[in-house]
């Protein structure tokens, strides 16, 4: 999908992302919680912060930024998330929205972050993030690594039983975790002091069975199931699971996901000419 495509397409989000937003907000995104904690020590999010989170799915991200002290917001696509996101943080301003066009005025926030919600297909979204941050503002965001490389890769196979389009799709969507790929984005959105980060990232199953229904839950794999029919997608999915069972242990599937961090400069380049 081109990136113009990405940003005429984000009403039809809910259909993947929302369709199972339970399973996914219960099952499924706890196990993303790792990434959640380095990334916001990383930016030291705390006190006086107003964070934003782009693309916060169910908002558990939300929750834990709240609980290091930030006042937050968040925006998603996905109605059916944001109700959850909602339930799980009261106290915050969370949005349905396109990341290509956020609801908030120029300078709203000292910090944002996005878990797995930017990609290659959706760059245009750093233009806006860098809109909405304050001149030296903090950005972390996290995008898959090297999937192929991750000893849990066996987790996300599955996907690939989406239409050959949408498999190549997916592809595209992972680019930014390539070398110098995200650092040069980021440089090219006004961004400065870009780090890249190792992020750590397991997901956890109780079971084959488990594994199969909460991988059900998330967007690509819709893309499969739409393809295949979900009794098929989830016997598949288990199938391939059993061969990782470990006696006495969850199933576990750790995944290659990279962090960067950056800031808005605390001076355009204009201005400081
Ligand atoms: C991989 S999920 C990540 C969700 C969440 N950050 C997490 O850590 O679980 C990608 C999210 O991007 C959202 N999304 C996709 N396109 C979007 C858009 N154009 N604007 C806002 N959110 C979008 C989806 O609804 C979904 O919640």
């Amino acid at each position: 999908m081109t990136p113009t495509a990405a940003r005429a397409d984000w009403k039809v989000v809910d259909e993947g992302w929302g369709r199972k937003a339970v399973d996914f907000a219960a099952l499924s995104e706890p196990s993303n919680c790792r990434e959640y904690v380095a990334l916001h020590h990383r930016l030291a999010v705390g006190d006086g912060d107003r964070l934003i989170d782009v693309a916060c799915g169910a908002g558990l991200a939300i929750e834990l930024a709240h609980a290091r002290g930030a006042t937050c917001a968040g925006i998603d696509a996905s109605p059916r998330l944001v109700a959850v996101a909602r339930d799980r943080n009261p106290q915050a301003d969370v949005r349905v929205g396109d990341m290509h066009a956020m609801p908030w005025t120029d300078a709203s926030f000292d910090v944002a972050t996005s878990f797995r919600g930017i990609w290659g297909t959706t760059p245009a979204a750093l233009g806006e993030i860098h809109r909405v941050l304050v001149p030296g503002g903090r950005l972390g965001l996290t995008v898959w690594g090297h999937i192929k490389a991750s000893p849990g890769a066996w987790a996300l196979a599955p996907f690939r039983m989406a239409a050959t389009a949408k498999v190549e799709n997916q592809a595209e969507m992972v680019s930014l975790g390539r070398p110098g790929v995200g650092e040069e984005l980021l440089a090219r959105y006004g961004f400065t002091d870009i780090e890249r980060m190792h992020v750590p990232f397991a997901w956890e199953f109780s079971d084959p069975e488990m594994y199969a229904r909460v991988l059900a839950s998330t967007g690509p794999a819709y893309e499969a199931i739409q393809n295949v029919g979900e009794d098929a997608f989830v016997a598949a999915a288990a199938e391939q699971a059993r061969e990782h069972v470990r006696d006495g242990l969850p199933l576990r599937a750790q995944i290659n996901v990279v962090g960067y961090l950056a800031r808005k400069p605390q001076t355009s380049p204009k201005e400081a000419e």
